[in-house]
């Protein structure tokens, strides 16, 4: 099925955080672009630490709602993605990222330093500083499949309202799984959320330093 595609600055100024969702069904290949949209993040080193899992079953998106404070939009949604990072999983990765990039041109030099920086890297993190760095890669990985998701006539909604662990056991994530968000895909159903608005760029954009006005 042929989606609808609005472009990027159309979504980014209409894209309200959607309060309700009819639970249609995402046509597959809309899903996959939009998941792929992600999985083209940029990553430090190119690690890339997100995990992704993506519910759509009914009864899982039940128990899944039951996990996140009872939103109902998680139940709702067509699709709720669930975006990890792992841990652990740069261990495994490591190897596989420099293979890959070799094969396309990575320059021995880079290769011989990204095996001997990263574990040293990744292993100097607290667990707080290791999550902190997967928040960081997960959000970009996710923020890029909204847009994608955007683009091609869904609404969207992001949250962080779950409970970490009911999460993890919903869904029988391994050990070193941290979930970052839950990114519901589908249709709005009803009238949308009130814009907000944003804050004066006076309070939040500097020029050159702290403090000086961004004209
Ligand atoms: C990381 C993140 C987590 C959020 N978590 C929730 C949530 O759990 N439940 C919810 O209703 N909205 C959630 N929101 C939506 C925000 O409330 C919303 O983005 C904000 O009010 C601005 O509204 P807008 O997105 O429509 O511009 C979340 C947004 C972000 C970016």
């Amino acid at each position: 099925m042929a989606s609808f595609h609005k472009p990027l600055v159309q979504a980014i100024r209409e894209r309200r955080s959607t309060p309700s969702f009819d639970a249609e069904p995402i046509p597959p290949r809309d899903l996959w672009q939009i998941i792929d949209a992600g999985l083209q993040a940029p990553s430090g080193y190119n690690l890339q630490p997100w995990r992704f899992i993506v519910v759509q079953n009914a009864e899982q998106r039940k128990r899944l709602r039951a996990a996140s404070y009872n939103q109902a939009k998680v139940e709702e949604a067509s699709a709720v993605i669930v975006c990890c990072g792992d841990r652990d999983g740069w261990r495994r990765d490591l190897e596989e990222m420099i293979r890959m990039g070799c094969a396309a041109g990575m320059p021995e030099t880079y290769a011989a330093q990204a095996a001997a920086n990263v574990p040293e890297y990744l292993s100097s993190f607290s667990p707080e500083g290791l999550a902190g760095w997967l928040n960081k890669h997960v959000s970009i990985a996710a923020t890029t499949m909204m847009w994608m998701a955007e683009v091609l006539g869904y609404d969207t909604a992001m949250m962080e309202g779950f409970e970490q662990q009911r999460v993890c056991e919903t869904l029988r994530l391994p050990m070193s799984y941290w979930v970052v968000s839950l990114l519901a895909i589908g249709h709005l159903k009803g009238a949308d959320k009130f814009n907000g608005g944003r804050f004066d760029p006076a309070r939040t954009v500097f020029s050159e330093e702290y403090g000086r006005p961004f004209r």
